[in-house]
Order: C-alpha cells, then structure tokens, then sequence
C-alpha cells in the first residue's frame, strides 16, 4: 500500500481529461493537480522553454508527497519527457506512448490521423511510437494551434460556430485521407471530442492519449501494490494564474458532485 498521492500536470485545463479517468479507474487515490494557466499554450514554445516550464511544474508536484507524476500534457509528453524523466525519484508517465498503442491497436486500414500542437507534431515523436507499434502505419498529422485558446476560452459547445468553423478547416484534410482511427494528440482535444467526432464522422476511432495513461498508470500502481487502500481520495487542484475560471471549468469537465479545493501557485518560486 501507497497512500502518497499521484500528480499530474499540464500546461492548463486539458489535463482534466486525464484526472478524470484517473478519479474512475482510482477513485481511491489522492491527485493533485497543476494547471500551468498563466503560462497556457506550450504547444508554440520552443524545446527549450517547455523543459523549462515541465521541470517547475514538476518541481512544484514534487514539493508534495507524491508517488508519480503523469504528465498529462502531450506537449511536455512529445517535446520535454525524454530528457529530464530520467533527472527524478519516482517514474514520470507522459501520455504519448499509450495514445500511439491504442491507435495502432484500433486501426484497421493502417491509416492513423494524427492532431497536437505545433510543437508535439513537429517533434515527429507521435510518428516514431506509431511505427514502432505498427511499422507499416501511415500516419496523417496536423498541428491544431487554435484548439487550445478556444477550449481555454471556454469555446467547447458543439452548437459553438467558431470552432465548428476551426475544426472542419483543421479536420477535412485528415478525414478526406481516409484515416480510420484519430489520435487527439493534445490532452485538450478530448473536451470537443464531441465536435471532433462531428466532423470526423462516426465510423472514425478517436483516441484519449490522457484516457488510455489514466488505465495504464493505474494498472502500474495495482501491479506494483502501489494503491492506496482507501475508498475515496482527495483531489486538489492548482493554478498558475487566476483560479476563477478554472473552478468554473473544472466543474463542467469533472463533473459537479465534488467541491473543488483550487488554489493558485506562484511558479516562478520553483
Ligand atoms: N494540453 C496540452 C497538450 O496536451 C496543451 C498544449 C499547449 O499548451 O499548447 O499538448
């Protein structure tokens, strides 16, 4: 039994769609959260400056006691994890990896869309763990970069004409290549799932990349009889800016049954 509590980050509120599944799969298991709100969107930054960024934030976590870390940002999974998971006490889980095992389980036509930031496509890490997977997989990417400002703004509804508008610009392309599975390469993408699908049609496979790390992570703890042993744990969430909007989201996104305790951090102190 491990009663230290899981982490997880991400760059703002897209992390959620991990926390979420975590609280399903876990609901034993105390999280806390990081959403790096002041500093959102990483996807445009350099490599440079997202292992910056990625070793606050999980400077900050590991000021708690905390088990592991999933860092639920495909960002910081793509472009930072590799060069500092190594620099740390306890394992770090980024989100690309079971993201490109899903999809490769779940195509049938070998033809894999890829959407992220533009830093995670241009990183070529997605490909690269797709054709490990599946060597003969051709795999149909496109960075997003608007998606990320419009679900931080709230623009998620499926009735909201402006992302309709986005989404079919960004999606088209991919559909009208005949992918029959859609990685969404950016762990903000799954709260427009249901646009994304809109637009991409119902015979296309959508892939969760913090969904699928949530089931791993937890199958990791249970073999390692690393879980709690408690039937409810406790959740606390952080911000790097204003907290106000992020409670407000958080409640559309995890669901209302939970009082929320969100705090914000100063980042810069670590
Ligand atoms: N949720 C982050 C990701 O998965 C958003 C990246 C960003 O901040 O641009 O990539």
């Amino acid at each position: 039994m491990d009663k230290r509590a899981i982490g997880v980050f991400d760059s703002g509120m897209g992390g959620l769609t991990a926390v979420k599944r975590l609280i399903e799969v876990l609901p034993g298991e105390d999280i806390i959260y990081l959403g790096d709100t002041g500093r959102v969107p990483y996807g445009g930054r350099s490599r440079e400056t997202i292992i910056e960024y990625s070793r606050q934030d999980i400077a900050f976590l590991r000021s708690f006691d905390i088990k592991c870390i999933v860092a639920a940002c495909g960002t910081v999974s793509t472009v930072a994890l590799e060069a500092i998971e190594n620099d740390y006490p306890i394992p770090i889980y980024g989100v690309a990896g079971m993201a490109a095992k899903a999809a490769a389980k779940a195509t049938r036509n070998g033809r894999i869309g890829l959407i992220g930031t533009k830093a995670s496509i241009g990183s070529g890490a997605y490909n690269r763990l797709i054709l490990a997977e599946l060597p003969e997989a051709e795999v149909i990417g496109r960075a997003c970069p608007l998606f990320v400002p419009l679900v931080e703004n709230g623009r998620v509804g499926v009735d909201d004409e402006v992302l309709r508008l986005v989404a079919e610009d960004y999606l088209e392309p991919i559909k009208r290549a005949g992918v029959d599975t859609l990685i969404m390469g950016c762990t903000h993408y799954p709260i427009i799932r249901a646009m994304i699908g809109r637009v991409m049609g119902d015979n296309v496979t959508l892939i969760d990349p913090g969904g699928e790390t949530a089931v791993y992570v937890s199958e990791r703890l249970k073999n390692a009889g690393m879980l709690s042993g408690c039937t409810k744990g406790e959740r606390r969430y952080y911000v790097t800016d204003s907290p106000d909007g992020f409670g407000e989201m958080a409640r559309l996104f995890l669901g209302s049954g939970d009082a929320y305790d969100i705090s914000q951090v100063t980042i810069n102190n670590f």
